[in-house]
């Protein structure tokens, strides 16, 4: 049952509208073309679409792909809404007006945004005039935050109080539901509720748009366990996709091209207060890519001000807190090294990394010697040099076992790193501070290329390893209830039946939430990943995903209910078609199981079939260019696909095998 997006995909040429930003020539079924997402230095395509699907996937660097929202999404750093307005209008769809539905959302973040507001206030006067102010206020002073700091981030104070804050807010019309939703109480176990924060210096935490979204609130009573506690995920706030004073800084990061990311408010706060207004904080999360896409539209540079502590985590760089996140049950993946390097290329971001002096935050290097903060920032390293300087120190590079260690550990880092000229003057660094040759790292990082010069690899047979052109085994049971899921009549566009699948499927678990933890624990089982937002194709249905697993991670009572507050209104239709597509799923639990994993693996089996068909393709192209580097990169992935595909192929053959023997027992 198609809805906007699919009628605006199917108006549209990708072909003709992505070649608007890429060069692209036919080979076969398909187009291809430069990747316009990450630099290049030879001419060789890795960057396909499909016309058929309207899709589009770099099997390069970027190694991303989807529809054509995605594309803009992408290109323009648009969020989905804008990019639905923008295609609608270029695809002459007009987008249907505000149903009643929205309006009563928009009505709801409202009153939200309303509640916010409002506690800003409150908690700023408290600060300003209560009595039971005075040890917040003596705190700031101490730390040497001005009067004038104070009110420009609108730092305010919670009573130690059970209900002061709720009081207040209920004298003023707010209903208990609004005040649990904007993330202000708490509702304990028994029912009855208390104020979220109690006893704290009032932190006010604004999105991109410079609007109230949550708070970040740090204690005064060193017993008041976590330090600092955050608004929960709620309808307006995800800590991981907000990047703090992002808003005020944001002008001098695009004036200065720099930015810079510290731990914490404490030291925006003192940064800004000096004078430093390009800097911001990840408030303690592992930095997301959420997070370094935001920065990245301001400016290219992204400096990360980490403690040496931080920095004495060898290569890890998880330095932005993650240890923490347990405390907050706010889980979000932690970037690595090799993890930041990526994204680096994949958000053609020029990321650095400035190690402060053991024993000081960027609050105290500031107030002590705001020149060395400067000089730190002007001369902060690339990661690479980072991690081969946290790599080496104290350790006795003239002993050969700590050679080979340490070659073993930086290469896979400097290999990640985009830029051909800078991956080879890293590793001619490397050599020299190891004292080998650098032939000898050249040899350990592409021991395969070294060998197989000889038998360059041909498309029959594409990589000279044993699992390769298989016997794949193709079992396509089919589902009945799949097959057979309602399709929509009366639109002129037929849904394809991937997009009834992918449709049928995140409809199931947005109907039954407790499906994705089910499904992952066989995935699990079978050594499979867990169910992603890459299991679907369409942009829509991946941020729908995205949203309930978000809900689903931080243990919401009802995360159902929980992943539309949080979707933007765009969703709104999308998601009650997709939850009146799936209005047969099975009643029984097992059945719901076996349906899903069932319409999953069919989806990942079709997606992984797809993107082999396009590399066996490219690795040839390569080949036939003599681009033996190209072609050696595409066998590798294309190794890596076989092996997941048979995996993939295996796990639903022998799942098929025990729904037959046992019905579906097995499967629970
Ligand atoms: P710090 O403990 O270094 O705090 O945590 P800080 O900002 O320097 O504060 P002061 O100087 O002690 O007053 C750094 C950041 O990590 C996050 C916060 O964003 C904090 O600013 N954090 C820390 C949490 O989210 N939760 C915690 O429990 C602790
Ligand atoms: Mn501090």
């Amino acid at each position: 049952m198609p809805g906007p997006a699919d009628e605006i995909k199917a108006r549209l040429n990708a072909v003709e509208l992505i070649g608007e930003t890429v060069k692209l020539r036919r080979s076969g079924r398909t187009f291809t073309g430069l990747c316009p997402f990450h630099a290049h230095t030879k001419n060789t395509p890795s960057f396909v679409v499909w016309p058929d699907t309207g899709t589009w996937r770099c099997f390069g660097q970027c190694n991303e792909g989807g529809d054509l929202f995605k594309f803009v999404m992408k290109k323009e750093n648009w969020g989905f809404r804008e990019a639905l307005e923008y295609l609608a209008g270029r695809a002459g769809v007009e987008l249907k007006p505000r149903t009643p539905q929205d309006e009563q959302r928009e009505e709801e973040h409202k009153r939200l945004r309303d509640l916010l507001n409002l506690s800003v206030t409150y908690y700023r006067n408290l600060l300003l005039n209560a009595p039971q102010g005075q040890a917040a206020r003596e705190h700031l002073q101490k730390r040497g935050l001005t009067p004038s700091t104070l009110e420009t981030f609108e730092i305010g104070y919670a009573l130690a109080s059970w209900d002061a804050a709720q009081k207040f807010f209920a004298e003023r019309g707010f209903t208990r539901k609004e005040m649990v939703d904007a993330g202000m109480i708490v509702e304990r176990d028994d029912g009855s509720t208390r104020d979220r924060f109690r006893n704290r210096i009032m932190i006010p935490i604004r999105d991109g748009q410079g609007r109230v979204a949550g708070f970040g609130a740090r204690h005064l009573d060193p017993n008041d366990n976590p330090k600092f506690l955050n608004s929960p995920l709620t309808a307006l706030f995800n800590k991981g996709d907000t990047v703090y004073a992002l808003d005020r800084a944001r002008k001098t990061i695009s004036a200065s091209g720099v930015a810079v990311l510290v731990e914490g408010y404490m030291d925006v706060m003192a940064a800004h207060q000096a004078g430093f207004t390009n800097v911001v904080s990840a408030m303690g999360t592992a930095l997301t890519e959420t997070q370094l896409r935001l920065i990245k539209k301001f400016a290219k540079r992204i400096v990360l001000a980490l403690d040496a502590d931080a920095a004495g985590d060898k290569a890890t760089l998880r330095g932005l807190n993650v240890a923490r996140e347990t405390l907050d049950h706010d889980y979000t993946p932690a970037f690595d090294a090799r993890g930041l390097i990526r994204s680096e290329s994949k958000l053609q971001a020029d990321i650095r990394v400035f190690t402060l002096p053991e024993g000081l935050d960027p609050d105290d290097l500031i107030a002590s010697d705001p020149n060395a903060w400067k000089r730190g920032i002007d001369e902060a390293a690339p990661i690479v040099e980072y991690v081969m300087r946290a790599l080496t120190a104290g350790r006795d590079l003239d002993d050969p076992k700590v050679k080979g260690e340490v070659a073993d550990e930086i290469l896979p880092i400097i290999h990640d790193v985009a830029d051909p000229v800078e991956r080879d003057s890293y590793r001619q660094k490397l050599a020299r501070l190891l004292k080998v040759d650098e032939r000898a790292l050249t040899q350990k990082l592409h021991p395969e290329q070294s060998r197989k010069m000889v038998k360059p690899p041909t498309r029959a047979q594409p990589s000279a390893r044993p699992p390769l052109s298989p016997a794949l085994p193709t079992p396509e049971p089919a589902s009945p209830e799949i097959e057979s899921a309602p399709v929509g009549v009366e639109s002129s566009i037929t849904e394809s039946s991937v997009d009834r699948l992918e449709s049928y499927c995140l409809g199931a678990l947005a109907r039954h939430p407790d499906l994705v933890a089910k499904a992952d624990r066989q995935l699990r089982e079978w050594k499979l990943a867990p169910l992603s937002a890459d299991d679907f194709s369409h942009t829509d249905l991946q941020i729908i995903f995205s949203a309930l697993k978000a809900a689903l991670d931080q243990h919401h009572l009802d995360p159902g209910e929980h992943m539309q507050l949080q979707l933007d209104d765009t969703f709104a239709a999308r998601l009650q078609k997709l939850l009146e597509a799936s209005h047969d799923v099975s009643v029984e639990d097992r059945r719901r199981v076996e349906d899903v994993l069932s319409a999953v693996m069919r989806l990942r089996k079709r997606n992984i079939d797809n993107a082999l068909h396009e590399l066996r393709f490219l690795q040839e192209d390569a080949h036939a260019q003599a681009d033996e580097e190209l072609s050696h990169v595409y066998q590798d992935q294309i190794y890596n696909l076989v092996k997941a595909l048979q995996k993939v192929t295996n796990a639903l053959k022998e799942y098929m095998h025990r729904a037959e023997r046992f019905g579906i027992a097995g499967l629970n």
